[in-house]
């Protein structure tokens, strides 16, 4: 099947005011989701999973590369895109209904209508009655459903999930995970999901990209069946296979990934020693 995500050769680097040189975050990155595709990006922090789902929604422009949506250029396509991002955003001074509506409303859709919606997806994430509630009355959890009901009210392709359930406690995480993946078979909206949690990805994923230091290293596809939560889906040796696997390609990015940063630090001392040098130097040639 023809992509929907086309990710061709992006790089991306940051200027690094450390080292004095720039931290190449991204390089050369290809990568193809399918229709329909739940896709997670698994990694160690700071491996550029966070810059690579702000590629997918042009909130960062790469330097080099380029990414389509349908075959047209993303910028073309942002309409279709909803986002989750670990830390919620949602408006202090608005109700649940206010912020799940939020999008509809900048897209122009009159009020009752946008307000039918918006409970519609207030009930899918399972927070019903509590529509006139304000963000500091819900626990995290329930911020994070808020967050998916926003993203999902505007019916969007593709849906970019940043760590979204990073900040919540294992037991809340869990039932999220259910109801997000319950949601994603309902609505069959193309996913791509950040995680550095190799249980979570298995879960969730269609396919797991792993990513190490500055590259895309490999893709897993994950062929559990679904629903996975109706069994007990962690003791089979399918699973506990994937696991070991992804645990070890993990480790070897990170190790790649600690070596860079080792390299960098060391890169980092010559240069300050060679400016301590410099400033001897000119003591010296004060004298
Ligand atoms: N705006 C920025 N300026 C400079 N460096 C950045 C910026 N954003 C991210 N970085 C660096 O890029 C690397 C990758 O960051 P990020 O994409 O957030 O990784 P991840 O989401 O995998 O933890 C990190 O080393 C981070 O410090
Ligand atoms: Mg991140």
């Amino acid at each position: 099947m023809e992509a929907l995500i086309e990710v061709k050769g992006v790089s991306k680097a940051y200027a690094n005011y450390a080292t004095g040189r720039e931290l190449v975050v991204l390089r050369d990155i290809d990568l193809q989701v399918r229709p329909n595709e739940f896709v997670c990006l698994l990694g160690p922090s700071g491996c550029g999973k966070t810059t690579l789902l702000k590629i997918l929604d042009a909130m960062i422009t790469p330097d080099r590369g380029e990414v389509l949506l349908g075959g047209r250029p993303l910028i073309e396509r942002l309409a279709d895109i909803g986002f989750v991002f670990q830390d919620v955003g949602l408006l202090a001074w608005r109700t649940v209904l206010g912020n799940v509506a939020l999008g509809l409303e900048a897209r122009g859709m009159p009020r009752r209508q946008r307000e039918t919606v918006a409970l519609e997806y207030i009930k899918l994430v399972g927070l019903e009655g509590f529509a006139h509630y304000y963000p500091h009355q819900l626990s995290g959890g329930m911020q994070q459903r808020v967050g998916l009901a926003r993203a999902l009210a505007i019916s969007p392709k593709v849906l970019l999930m940043d760590e979204p359930f990073g900040a919540v406690d294992a037991m809340t995480r869990q039932t999220l995970q259910v109801e997000l993946a319950r949601i994603w078979e309902q609505s069959r909206a193309t996913v791509v999901f950040v995680t550095h949690d190799v249980d979570e990805a298995i879960f969730l994923a269609d396919r797991i990209v792993v990513m190490g230091r500055a590259q895309a290293t490999r893709s897993v596809n994950v062929a559990l069946p679904r629903p996975r939560w109706n069994r007990d889906a962690q003791s089979d040796p399918e699973y506990v296979a994937l696991r070991v696997n992804l645990i070890r390609m993990l480790n070897t990015a990170h190790a790649a990934a600690a070596a860079t940063v080792a390299h960098a630090a060391a890169a980092a001392t010559v240069a300050h020693a060679a400016a301590a040098a410099t400033v001897a130097q000119t003591a010296k040639g004060g004298e």
